[in-house]
């Protein structure tokens, strides 16, 4: 029985265009409703539950059919050029329903709007509005200026906006797993990413707001949360009134102690900045899992260098085995680019030995793709043919399969606590979950009232590279 299920949703790229719209959600009480769908990364997903909070204050509802929309609108993506093709290719399928409903808005949200700007509207003509990711507090004043058939933009990046005040409209239906966004921007200048020139500034979220937003999701039936940053390590956040310097360790602390009940997850650390003190907390508390997404983009020191990525192999390797230490069995997953500028088969070579001696759970494998206005566009040429990438991306990924598959097997025979998230997408008669590790265990229901956000301890019985078999373990 082969079962895929994706075990990482903060990386899960076949979530690209998911909409969304809130389950409970009585569509029938809104007199205008947006269609939104959301690409990229989980930073975007969880925007699009600021602006599905923002537009509802406003009247809209959400709705799951383009049809019904008054407002359509793409949270988009910029990391690599395939991402911007597909928002362009589904902006044409939106085309027709224009035509047939001249009144219905269409706005370009996140990434995309803020790297292309108002250039964006002469490219997509069908495009009502452009908004960026700091910007969406003014999403009705644009809406409304669209509305008298004016273009609106506003792609104004911000060194204060967190959204910190708003409570997110929940759009995922899970109901048990969620994010929580605890700062935004990034400071870093990895010389290939678009993320510093899309997102602004780093910023970190007040933490009693973000402690506050664990607490209602909690009390509302969630039982996990996932701290998001593009750098979460770097957190930083002054409490004046109470006088104290949260970092991300006592961030992480601050929410474990929300209930032993509530799983905490977080992503994404840079091997520069997480510090013993995180890994300590985790080692500290069960409910802070024990997982950890650590990219590593190559195992060549050169072409680290040429990043920017501020380590080298052996800062990196030392890491991991600080985190194997601390807290041995920790899932450790990451990110590797194939074929960056100048990148040479030992270049290649040493990613590959690299990931060897890591041995990753899971890892998210790409191709380099030149990113216009990006330090690695102006200062290096992107000469690496496209064959080679992607005959050494498939090297690598083929290098993973049999990792993640070894790493699987060797949790057969194992007893893990799974938190039920739902119904296998295979089967209704299996149970979804995930191990603490992070790795996703399907296993079958039996009639004993179990339900979707219940623990449960289960027995794994055999695997795939991607998934645990198992079954519950009777009178633990
Ligand atoms: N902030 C995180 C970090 O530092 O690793 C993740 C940033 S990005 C949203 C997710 C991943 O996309 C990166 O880790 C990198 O592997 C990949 N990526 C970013 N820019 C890319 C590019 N120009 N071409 C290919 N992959 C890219
Ligand atoms: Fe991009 Fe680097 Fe920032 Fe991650 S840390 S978002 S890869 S610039
Ligand atoms: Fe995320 Fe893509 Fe922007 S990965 S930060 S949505 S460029």
């Amino acid at each position: 029985m082969e079962m895929l299920e994706i075990a990482d949703k903060t990386h899960d790229e076949s979530r690209q265009g998911e909409a969304y719209a809130p389950v409970q959600q009585e569509t029938a009480v809104y007199q205008r409703h947006f269609y939104i769908e959301s690409y990229g990364c989980a930073m975007n997903f969880a925007d699009s539950e600021v602006v599905a909070s923002i537009l509802n204050k406003e009247g809209y509802g959400a709705t799951r059919l383009p049809d019904e929309a008054d407002l359509i609108l793409l949270n988009t993506c910029s990391i690599r050029e395939k991402a911007e093709q597909t928002v362009r290719n589904r902006l044409g399928e939106f085309r027709t329903l224009k035509r047939k409903k001249p009144s219905m808005l269409v706005g370009v949200l996140g990434c995309m709007a803020e790297r292309l700007k108002a250039k964006l509207l002469e490219e997509e003509k069908l495009v009502d509005i452009v908004v960026g990711p700091d910007a969406y507090r003014s999403l009705p004043a644009l809406i409304t200026e669209a509305e008298t058939g004016q273009k609106a933009v506003n792609v104004l990046l911000s060194r204060e906006e967190t959204y910190g005040d708003i409570s997110p409209i929940r759009l995922d239906e899970s109901g048990v797993c969620s994010f929580v966004s605890i700062m935004r921007g990034c400071n870093n200048m990895c010389s290939f990413c678009v993320v510093p020139f899309t997102r602004g500034r780093e910023r970190s979220r007040d933490a009693h707001s973000i402690v506050a937003e664990a607490t209602e999701l909690f009390e509302r039936g969630y039982r996990e949360v996932t701290l998001l940053g593009q750098n979460v390590d770097s957190y930083y956040w002054i409490d004046e009134k109470n006088d104290e310097t949260v970092t991300f360790a006592k961030l992480l602390e601050k929410v474990a102690l929300v209930s032993p009940l509530l799983r905490v997850r977080f992503s994404t650390s840079h091997p520069k900045d997480i510090t013993d003190e995180v890994l300590f907390t985790i080692a500290r508390y069960d409910n802070i899992c024990n997982y950890i997404h650590l990219p590593v983009q190559s195992g060549s020191n050169r072409i680290l260098q040429l990043m920017n990525r501020t380590y080298t192999r052996e800062w990196y390797l030392a890491k991991v085995a600080r985190i194997r230490e601390i807290l041995p069995g920790c899932g450790i997953s990451t990110d590797v680019i194939a074929g960056f500028c100048t990148e040479t088969e030992e270049d290649h070579q040493q990613t590959l030995s690299l990931m060897d001696a890591c041995e990753y759970d899971l890892a998210y494998m790409y191709f380099y793709s030149e990113r216009p206005g990006t330090l690695a566009e102006r200062r290096y040429k992107d000469d690496v043919p496209e064959e080679v990438k992607k005959r050494r991306l498939q090297e690598i990924i083929d290098l993973h399969r049999k990792q993640s598959l070894k790493s699987m097997q060797k949790d057969v025979g194992k007893t893990f606590t799974v938190l039920i998230e739902g119904n296998s997408k295979k089967s209704d008669a299996h149970w979804y979950g995930r191990t603490d590790h992070n790795k996703v265990a399907i296993f079958p229901k039996s009639n004993n009232g179990l339900q979707k956000g219940d623990y449960v301890q289960v027995t794994i019985n055999s695997c795939t590279a991607a998934t645990l078999l198992g079954e519950q373990l009777v009178n633990p």
